[in-house]
């Protein structure tokens, strides 16, 4: 069955980026959230650590010293204009979600509490400067639900348990998307004035991954599939702490609270490399650095991983060992890190008060995403070419502030800062702009005939091998570590995938429910995504950030400072456009 419906401004996704917009934009029109889950189980609420703001609440900080740290750990791929709107504005973005109701942790004299993150610096001292603000290990948890509340109370309208599967743009405009009714099978177009696009990410590429299993990718598929570009994918961020094997992420809080990497010998290894920073240095370094203590012998037992240490008696002897006069015992770390505490309880059977945990690098976070300008106007080239009535926001979204390499704490503040610009913008968007008449029926209709193709496979491929195989390539072929011949066989297994995906069977006919039509279509989506990383890291002939080439070692900033744009129209192409440096000239990256 078919249904339409019109909205001046329709959101798809309900995280944190999703519900910024959506809140804002709902302030002076008609707003709608589009999500294939109930917005409250949106992929924010595994946030953990924290969201960075130069309040300056426990020492001495400034938001430009924030910016000079994003783009040091960002390895001078970042836009700087962007930068320095995001942590100029994460300030009064924090306090309006103070404002809003939600439960910071606070110091004793009632100031929002803020803690040490990995690349967080006193530029002066070069030492870690306690930057983020929050809520235990759940500040992530907190803002969705504080966001959720305060839509609900401006009227927005949510559409929960609708996946969708296309984003209607022609002619340089977009006028809505086609999705499907998870509980019923009915498609549903969405006529709107705006979209904004603010799906997350989409990690499930890998089999070791801190992402949940909705994190597919669908909407940078759909807008790739129309012809729309991706920018600068070949990044994406290991996080140096995933619970081992299963890649369940234990905050890099944990070490903001003074935890330690310990290598099989014993060796607190991170003060050899990064002697300032040590175990709070970056997220790609701190990766690189354990596969290098593994390569080298010196993993657990001879094994692939490595300890995170966080015994009370541990980390006060290195804080000694430091100078630093803070002393922690199991009550507190019980207070600032309970949910991580458990998760090693849990799944690891290990008491992190009593015991180290082990951990290995898990995908974690896409830098690259939709190309965006600085509004979260989606750009269709390497000219800044704007597609009228559409917007991408949050990790979804390459606006770009992470470059080559995210530091802890600030993709919470780039959804808050551009999902809010984001949404602004699109209501005065929609005040001036008009509906677009659309053939509604033709939509429906393909998208209908979409579904029906894959539902009615009776190929002799399944869906779960052709993940599986993928999952493994991908962490083995395009995970920390990279090469040149890897990457060229990345991307055969990927088109022999790709051609064995067009032989499915879907095993469910059904229109309810039918989960196993949804994952099918999930991993075409996931597929796309992986060509176009797989593609975009094998044209990078440099290592920066989280790209590291074991065949080009060395950052090219002469060839290679610059971001990259990939489109599939039939085959794979590659774009460069150039990266926008206004006050902070490249340097070596040094902690
Ligand atoms: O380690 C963490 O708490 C993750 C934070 C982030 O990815 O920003």
């Amino acid at each position: 069955m078919f249904h339409y419906h019109q909205f001046d401004a329709i959101v798809v996704g309900a995280g944190g980026a999703g519900l910024m917009a959506a809140l804002h934009a709902s302030k002076s029109v008609n707003t709608a959230v589009i999500s294939k889950l109930y917005p409250t189980r949106s992929h924010t609420g595994t946030a953990q650590g924290g969201i960075s703001a130069a309040l300056g609440n426990l020492e001495e900080d400034h938001w430009e010293w924030h910016a000079y740290d994003t783009i040091k750990g960002g390895d001078f791929l970042c836009d700087q204009d962007a930068v320095d709107i995001m942590c100029r504005e994460a300030i009064d973005a924090v306090i309006e979600l103070e404002h809003m109701g939600l439960p910071f942790d606070r110091t004793p004299d009632g100031k929002i509490s803020q803690r040490r993150f990995g690349g967080h610096t006193n530029n002066e001292t070069k030492k870690p400067v306690m930057r983020a603000c929050h809520a235990a290990d759940r500040t992530g948890h907190m803002i969705l639900q504080t966001l959720y509340q305060n839509c609900i109370k401006n009227n927005v309208r949510f559409f929960d348990e609708f996946q969708v599967i296309d984003v209607l743009i022609e002619d340089g405009r977009c006028d809505g998307v086609v999705a499907v009714q998870l509980a019923t099978g009915d498609i549903h177009v969405f006529h709107s004035k705006a979209t904004l696009i603010a799906t997350g990410g989409f990690g499930k590429m890998w089999k070791v991954t801190s992402n949940a299993h909705s994190l597919t990718g669908d909407l940078p598929a759909a807008v790739l599939r129309r012809g729309l570009p991706l920018e600068d994918m070949e990044f994406f961020q290991f996080h140096p702490t995933g619970v081992y094997k299963l890649g369940i992420l234990l905050s890099e809080a944990a070490r903001g609270e003074g935890a330690v990497f310990i290598n099989g010998k014993g060796e607190r290894f991170m003060a050899r490399y990064m002697p300032t920073l040590k175990d709070l240095a970056p997220r790609d370094i701190c990766s690189r650095c354990i596969y290098q203590e593994i390569r080298e012998g010196r993993g657990v037992d001879g094994k692939d991983y490595v300890y995170l240490d966080f015994r009370p008696e541990v980390i006060n002897r290195y804080f000694e060992e430091d100078g630093n006069p803070k002393r922690v015992d199991a009550h507190y770390l019980e207070t600032r890190l309970p949910d991580i505490i458990e998760f090693a309880r849990v799944y690891q059977g290990i008491d992190p008060i009593k015991e180290p945990v082990p951990i290995q690098p898990t995908a974690h976070y896409a830098m690259g995403g939709i190309p965006t300008d600085n509004d979260g106007r989606v750009l269709a080239d390497e000219t800044g070419r704007v597609i009228e009535g559409l917007y991408a926001a949050g990790e979804v979204a390459c606006v770009s502030v992470h470059g080559a390499n995210r530091l802890g704490t600030n993709s919470l503040v780039d959804l808050v800062v551009f999902g809010r610009r984001g949404g602004k913008h699109m209501a005065e968007y929609c005040k001036q702009a008009s509906f677009r008449p659309i053939n509604k029926d033709a939509a429906a209709k393909d998208g209908a005939a979409q579904l029906d193709r894959l539902r009615n496979s009776n190929g002799d491929e399944r869906p779960s091998t052709i993940r599986k195989e993928m999952q493994a390539m991908m962490d083995d072929k395009v995970g920390v570590y990279r090469t040149g011949a890897g990457l060229e066989e990345a991307l055969d297994k990927i088109h022999e995938l790709q051609a064995r995906y067009k032989r499915i069977r879907v095993e469910d006919k059904g229109y309810k429910w039918n989960t196993d039509l949804m994952e099918a279509w999930e991993l075409g989506a996931l597929l796309d995504l992986a060509e176009v990383t797989a593609f975009a890291a094998l044209a990078r002939t440099e290592s920066r950030g989280s790209h590291y080439r074991e065949d080009y070692p060395q950052r090219d900033d002469v060839n290679f400072l610059k971001h990259s744009l990939v489109w599939k129209n039939g085959t794979l192409t590659v774009k460069y456009k150039p990266v926008r440096i206004t006050r902070i000239q490249p340097q070596e990256r040094k902690y």
